[in-house]
Parts: C-alpha cells; sequence; structure tokens
C-alpha cells in the first residue's frame, strides 16, 4: 500500500542551534507515534542538512533537500549537486518551489532538468505545481499545473511511480493563512492524477500527490480526508516541532 507522505519545508530557517533543539524534542516524541502507514521527511536549509543526517541517522525520519543541480560535479557556483545530497543520506529534493519559480526565475525548462538529475542519481524529487491568485482568477488553474506537470516530468519517460512526488502549492496558500479548501484541492489533485495517468499508465495511482499551502494542525485533517491527497508539504507550522508532531500524527480517515 502506498503509504502517507508528510514532509516539513524549513525554508530558510534555523540555525544548527535551533536544528538541534528542533530534534531534541520530534525524535523524544516520534517513537510514540504509529508510523506504519506514513513515512515522515523534514527538509532543512544546506548548512544543517549534514547534521540533521547525523541528529535522524537512528530514526524512521527521511531527509530532504530544497533544490539541487542536475549534474553530480562542475563549475556551478552555489548548487549542490544530486550525489553530494545522497552521500549524506537524503531521499528527497524539492524541484520548482513556488519561491524558486518566483522568486528566483526558475522556468520550467530548468525544473525539469533538475527533475531528471535527481530521479537518474537515486533521489526522489518532489516537483511543486501551484497557480497565482491571478491565474486562479481568471480560471486558468488547471492549464498552469498542466503545463507545469508536463514540462517539468519532460524528461522523465519511463517512472517507479514511488520515485515521484508531484506537490500541489497554490502561491495565494503559501504562508498566507489562507489554506486551499479541501474541495479546491481535490479538483486540482484528481485532475493531476488523470494526467499523470496519461504520462505513465495505471501505476500513476502510487504516485504521491502532495498539498502544501498554510497547512497547519487545524485543517491538516479535513485535507488529508480527500481521496486523491497522499500527504502534505509544510512549511511555517513545521518549524515548530510541537506542531509538526500534531500535523504527522493524525489519524487519517479518507472519505468514501
Ligand atoms: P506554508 O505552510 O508556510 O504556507 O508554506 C508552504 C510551503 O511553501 C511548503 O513548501
Amino acid at each position: 500500500m502506498k503509504k502517507y507522505l508528510f514532509v516539513g519545508n524549513w525554508k530558510m530557517n534555523h540555525t544548527l542551534e535551533e536544528t538541534r533543539k528542533f530534534f531534541e524534542v520530534f525524535l523524544e516524541k516520534i517513537g510514540e507515534v504509529d508510523l506504519s502507514d506514513r513515512l515522515i521527511a523534514i527538509a532543512p536549509p544546506f548548512t544543517s542538512l549534514y547534521y540533521a543526517s547525523s541528529l535522524v541517522k537512528d530514526s524512521p525520519i527521511k531527509l530532504c533537500a530544497q533544490n539541487a543541480h542536475f549534474a553530480d560535479r562542475g563549475a556551478f557556483t552555489g548548487e549542490i549537486s544530486p550525489l553530494m545530497l545522497r552521500e549524506i543520506g537524503v531521499e528527497y529534493v524539492i524541484i520548482g518551489h513556488s519561491e524558486r519559480r518566483h522568486i528566483f526565475g526558475e522556468k520550467d525548462s530548468l525544473i525539469a532538468k533538475r527533475v531528471e538529475g535527481v530521479y537518474k542519481f537515486g533521489l526522489t524529487p518532489i516537483l511543486c505545481v501551484g497557480e497565482t491568485l491571478s491565474e486562479r482568477e481568471v480560471g486558468q488553474t488547471l492549464e498552469v499545473v498542466e503545463r507545469q506537470i508536463k514540462r517539468g516530468l519532460e524528461h522523465i519517460s519511463e517512472l517507479l511511480p514511488e520515485r515521484l512526488v508531484i506537490a500541489y502549492e497554490p502561491v495565494w496558500a503559501i504562508g498566507t493563512g489562507v489554506n486551499a479548501t479541501p474541495e479546491q484541492a481535490e479538483e486540482v489533485h484528481s485532475y493531476l492524477r488523470e494526467l499523470l495517468k496519461e504520462l505513465y499508465g495505471e501505476r500513476a495511482r502510487e504516485i504521491r500527490i502532495l498539498y502544501g499551502g498554510s497547512v497547519t494542525p487545524e485543517n491538516v485533517n479535513s485535507l488529508m480526508s480527500k481521496p486523491n491527497i497522499d500527504g502534505v508539504l509544510v512549511g511555517g507550522a513545521s518549524l515548530d516541532p510541537q506542531k509538526f508532531l500534531s500535523i504527522v500524527s493524525i489519524r487519517v480517515v479518507k472519505e468514501v
């Protein structure tokens, strides 16, 4: 059975000392959570990633990077290679986050190369897609996410479904306190599911599609009750170990 996936994206937050404090609390309590149907990953900033790898070594917590280059090495100032990430035990890499797209100008073509590189070196890309508020207001949501998916995956022709994760993160919901309603999210997730089936066949059922954007301990249950929401990508609420613990420990009850 496909396990749910809960990912905490710390973005540019937490020094080494704050990382230590987070894991001190989080790892002490995570043993009480039933993890039989779920995976949990945390994406610290690069400076904390190696340190975090030593802290989570004997725990079920998986490590995620917030970006990666596509080559194994070379003259790419400011970039980190998938090989370097694999060496320290990273398993997942967020690619094409809306902050990379909108603040740093990453385009679908670059994102597609990053997805390919990460996949090729044995890591699992978490490809993020999502529309802006103005795109939603003019009814372009499905068109925008379809383009981002098709272009972002253009170099991945064959696929192990457990080795790809999609995150639907509407830009207007990120860091705003306004989450997509479970119905709005499910509409996009089911559209993405059909799209992935067109691309990869029936096994696309096994691809995890996460929702991200103002997820909190209060709204996570209703979001996770939707049939095509296989997990969540959490920003702000993942910085606090208690809040993230209450998110990852919910009992998931799917609507029938
Ligand atoms: P928030 O949960 O802070 O809205 O951030 C969502 C996000 O961008 C996760 O990648």
